[in-house]
């Protein structure tokens, strides 16, 4: 590890509930989520993204946001972000008594319209009066990018892309980042570039890393965030999540497997494709049951009531 510069603390996002259960078919009961986030604070975690105020046609899982965010036992020193992709999805949030609000944008055009149905552009028009609303009423927000490192649609995503949203994020007022690899296509050395592109317009601490696991590559990608020097890393437990409106990109897992020097090679075609269908994030961040420490490259990261620490 000599030579490394690895931060001494990371903070750990747990977007389990939104974007974990997003991505399931069946619709999960709002007990059973709201068992689940407060399984999560229990278990320690002190940013759990909850739920979406998105549109219930968009994604039908999400519609019970308000009675989810209104079941959960609320842990002081917990925040429980939830995704508001415009204002009406922001004024249901505060109406839910929502503490922190997330927009979520994309480096991709077609991805943007995919997911939230107008350009890049007019996703940040749409952001800018959320952001403005929830400063006002006393709201943290956090802003996505999607895309950062490849898209389903368009391929290859130029990290200037990426930093030229992340700019307008900072401007408006997001107090983090979240740089996602939405369909999991990264490699350190993509990471490395996007975040160096980044990083010369936002500051590094104001970014975060929100890798999903498709092919096996989202704890070297992470690590090579971290050598960077972010700080904060999304997790999603069990490794559930995806986004349903990256599916293309699922549909040709053979293709990434391939450019990706696939490990599994021997595997039959079918398990490619089961694997690419559960867009994973890296699963050995956190498990349900509680608080072991855990080996990540050499490092070990433990549990305190703050943070995870790194040693
Ligand atoms: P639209 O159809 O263009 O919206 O959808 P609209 O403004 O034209 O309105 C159409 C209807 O939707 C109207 O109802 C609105 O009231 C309603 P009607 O008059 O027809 O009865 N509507 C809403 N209802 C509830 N909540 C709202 C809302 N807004 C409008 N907030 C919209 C645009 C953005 C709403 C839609 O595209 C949408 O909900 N998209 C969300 C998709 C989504 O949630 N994707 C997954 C999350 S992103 C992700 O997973 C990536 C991430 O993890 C990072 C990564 O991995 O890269 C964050
Ligand atoms: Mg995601």
């Amino acid at each position: 590890m000599s030579g490394m510069r690895l931060p001494k603390q990371v903070r750990i996002v747990e977007v389990g509930p939104r974007d974990g259960l997003q991505n399931e078919k069946i619709l999960v009961p709002s007990e059973v989520k709201i068992a689940l986030i407060d399984r999560l604070s229990a278990a320690g975690l002190q940013s759990i993204e909850a739920t979406s105020f998105v549109s219930p046609r968009w994604v039908p899982q999400m519609a019970d946001a308000a009675e989810v965010l209104a079941g959960i036992s609320r842990k002081a020193g917990v925040s429980y972000p939830v995704l508001t992709p415009n204002l009406k999805g922001f004024e249901a949030a505060l109406e839910a008594g929502a503490q922190e609000v997330a927009v979520f944008g994309a480096a991709s055009e077609s991805f943007s319209q995919k997911n939230i149905n107008c350009s890049v552009a007019e996703s940040l028009e749409r952001f800018a009066p959320v952001a403005r609303a929830a400063l006002e009423q006393g709201l943290k927000v956090r802003g996505y990018i999607s895309c950062v490192l490849g898209c389903p649609y368009e391929g290859q995503i130029a990290p200037e892309a990426v930093a030229d949203v992340a700019l307008r994020l900072h401007e408006m007022g997001c107090y983090e980042i979240s740089l996602g690899d939405t369909i999991g296509v990264g490699t350190p050395l993509k990471v490395r570039r996007m975040i160096e592109a980044v990083a010369a317009q936002v500051p590094t601490e104001r970014l975060a890393v929100h890798f999903h696991d498709t092919y096996g590559q989202a704890l070297a990608n992470i690590l090579a965030a971290l050598e960077l020097g972010v700080a904060v890393v999304d997790s999603s437990v069990a490794g559930l999540g995806g986004c349903p409106y990256a599916r293309r990109g699922q549909r040709r897992p053979a293709l990434h497997a391939r450019r990706h020097g696939h490990r599994n090679r021997r595997r039959p075609a079918g398990a490619h494709r089961r694997r690419a269908l559960h867009q994973r994030f890296p699963r050995p961040l956190l498990g349900l049951q509680g608080l072991p420490g855990l080996g990540l490259w050499g490092v070990t990261i433990r549990f305190t009531t703050k943070s995870l620490k790194m040693s």
